[in-house]
């Protein structure tokens, strides 16, 4: 059974392993913690099977007009069973009564985010590839 939580209570690194698949410098574990610890706001969904951590949702926040999700993620072996969907749902929920809610996407992911409601947009950004492991 997947529940989800949105505090770090009972969570340890040794539960937050494999995710950032496909990142060529990752944040270890450790990190992702620590990313989580100083986030806004989080909801992760946990096996209970396992006690592993098999997705999470992040968001930064001035909690007055506007908030960001940074990274979105579920581990492959559990993807398309509605897990990222819920994720987002809990996330904008915490939200709901800011001005905006903005993310950063691929254009390939843009029709999971569309299914919820959220609306295509232009952006820019800057990435520091030599600090991608935050380290
Ligand atoms: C994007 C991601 C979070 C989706 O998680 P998920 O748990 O597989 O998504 P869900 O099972 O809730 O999918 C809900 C719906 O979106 C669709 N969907 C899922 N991933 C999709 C994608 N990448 N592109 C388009 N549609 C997608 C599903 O088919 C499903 O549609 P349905 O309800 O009509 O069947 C997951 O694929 C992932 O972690 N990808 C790698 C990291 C990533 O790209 N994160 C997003 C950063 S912006």
């Amino acid at each position: 059974m997947i529940t989800y939580k949105d505090n770090l209570k009972e969570i340890f690194e040794t539960q937050l392993s494999g995710f950032f698949v496909g990142w060529p410098d990752p944040p270890t574990p450790k990190t992702h913690l620590e990313i989580l610890k100083k986030s806004s706001s989080f909801v992760l969904a946990i096996d209970e099977d396992t006690g592993c951590v098999v997705g999470f949702i992040n968001a930064v926040s001035d909690n007055i007009m506007s908030a960001y999700i940074p990274l979105l993620e579920v581990l492959p072996e559990y993807q398309k069973r509605g897990i990222g969907q819920e994720l987002v749902k809990k996330i904008i929920k915490i939200y709901e009564n800011l001005y905006m809610i903005d993310l950063c996407c691929d254009k390939e992911t843009q029709p999971f985010y569309e299914k919820l409601g959220l609306v295509k947009s232009t952006g820019m950004f800057v990435r520091n590839f030599d600090k991608q492991a935050c380290e």
